[in-house]
């Protein structure tokens, strides 16, 4: 897997953008371009449709990336969302002491105390990676930005380090204006922000990211996931703490057992690993780069009694991309503990604090695993391209005159202008037909539909399958209908019109 192939072309093509790049950049920013932007626009809508529309008891919700100080010193980010650092002396470069040890010893040391840290760093003779220089004791760096809000002196406040606090802060307002009852799920999707110490892997670890999260409530004495029969059988592949510590490896079991076996604390959990690994076959991974490992304790957030993290098989190894936590009912008790208000939810004459399953999706990394997994090198075609679902494919189709002359164009721009309603389309004239199926291919464009002389005198048109690389001659004004159905998988290509020889 050719990771710097796939940069190139995202760039060149206007998906991912290193922001502010004409002055040199600024280290864990990356933006999204114009083609970078429909699809990342398509992938929350897909989300939405899937987590939030199918579901009658989700509602989403919009709240703002910046709160004050109050919030955090609740929700225990203050003190809590900190990373252990080290400075060399010599370079002054930052560095994570964790990982740095990690890569200098194999030895896995995340959640250890500062002092142990600087002691491991000077028993191993641990040095600068870039210039060799001595490190510093390890010191705690909180990972929030800090701002101040209004003139002067202005109010402490935060760039929020997830969504999630907003959910928890509006839990009141939100059930007295949804009227909901438990169990009940709020989901929100925007901007977090993470100090990290060091910024890496393109858009892997940033310092502005894109999240997808649902905080699902419900009574703690009624865990149970209703049609939990219905998903008994579904298979997961779970890396346990046991395997962990042995091979590594993820070991597959049934949703009924990882509950038998207490490996999973509920079965909304289940219900919602179930429900992302499907999703993620659906943008284009093979279950094959998909797994669930269990977070070892000392790795384990704040306010988490248990995360399941789901990982994608990256080019550089397995990393998370969705963080499933059991909040319990942390948040909801430190909110009305430290601002007094009542947040409980009255259910059968008692008063409960639901307790919470947040599966917590990070955007960019899933568009990092969308690229990674949905790439080919095609030697035979001769130029690489992307095998993007229609659903989340920046463009479904591209529109071409076969030649720009003889009232072809004007014809193709016509029959554009017509299916510009219909569904994502572009239109290209420059270049030879080869060159244009090219440059339709590398953005990942299903299918490129093709005006031609028999255009001009029977409405009938040439439609090449990205995929195949086949084409069918088709009437025109069937398009719409022929493309929803072929997007739907409800026809095969090669019968959904005449079969051309190639
Ligand atoms: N809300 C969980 C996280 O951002 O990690």
């Amino acid at each position: 897997m050719n990771i710097e192939k796939i940069i190139d072309i995202a760039k060149k093509r206007g998906f991912i953008f290193q922001s502010a790049e004409i002055y040199g950049g600024l280290s864990g920013f990356f933006d999204y371009g114009p083609l970078g932007t429909i699809m990342k626009n398509k992938i929350e809508n897909f989300w939405r449709e899937f987590f939030v529309k199918s579901e009658n008891n989700i509602f989403e919700i919009s709240s703002r990336t910046i709160a004050p100080e109050p919030v955090w010193q609740a929700s225990g980010h203050l003190k809590d969302f900190v990373d252990p650092i080290t400075q060399c002396r010599s370079c002054k470069s930052m560095f994570r002491a964790d990982n740095l040890i990690e890569e200098a010893t194999g030895k896995f040391v995340e959640g250890t105390k500062a002092d142990e840290l600087t002691k491991i760093i000077k028993e191993n003779r641990i040095k600068c990676p870039k210039c060799k220089g001595t490190l510093s004791d390890v010191r705690i760096f909180n990972l929030m930005l800090k701002t101040n809000v209004g003139p002067v002196e202005g109010t402490n406040a935060y760039l929020r380090p997830e969504t999630a606090q907003g959910i928890f802060t509006n839990f009141k307002n939100i059930l007295n204006s949804t009227r909901a009852k438990l169990p009940f799920g709020v989901a929100q999707i925007g901007i977090s922000y993470r100090n990290e110490i060091s910024p890496r892997q393109w858009i892997m670890r940033l310092r502005e990211f894109n999240q997808m999260e649902i905080e699902f409530f419900f009574n703690p004495k009624k865990p149970e996931y209703p049609n939990f029969s219905e998903i008994a059988k579904k298979k997961l592949k779970i890396v346990t703490r046991e395997e962990q510590k042995k091979s590594g490896k993820a070991v597959e079991m049934t949703a009924e057992d990882a509950i038998e076996k207490q490996i999973i604390p509920n079965q909304w959990m289940v219900y919602f690993m179930l429900k992302e690994l499907d999703w993620y076959q659906q943008l284009g991974l093979p279950v094959e780069v998909l797994r669930h490992r269990h977070m070892l304790p000392e790795e384990t957030p704040h306010y988490s009694k248990g995360n399941f993290d789901m990982e994608i098989k990256f080019d550089f190894g397995w990393k998370e991309v969705v963080g499933n936590a059991y909040r319990t009912d942390f948040d909801l008790q430190t909110h009305m503990k430290h601002s007094g208000k009542d947040l409980a939810v009255a259910e059968d004459g008692e008063k409960i604090v639901p307790h919470v399953i947040e599966p917590s999706f990070g955007l960019d990394r899933t568009f990092y695993g969308i690229l990674l997994h949905c790439f080919v090198e095609d030697k035979k075609r001769g130029w690489d391209w992307f095998k993007f679902p229609a659903k989340i494919a920046p463009y479904i189709a591209a529109v071409y005159p076969l030649v720009s002359k003889d009232g072809l164009p004007e014809k193709a721009k016509e029959i554009f202008n017509s299916l510009k309603g219909c569904f994502g389309v572009f239109y290209d004239e420059a270049g030879s037909i080869g060159k244009r199926y090219a440059r339709a291919d590398e953005i990942g464009t299903n299918y490129c539909i093709t005006i031609d002389y028999q255009t001009l005198k029977d409405n009938t048109v040439t439609v090449r399958d990205r995929d195949s690389t086949k084409q069918i001659r088709v009437e025109f004004k069937k398009l719409p209908e022929i493309i929803w159905k072929l997007t739907n998988k409800e026809i095969e290509f090669e019968k959904a019109g005449k079969l051309l020889k190639d």
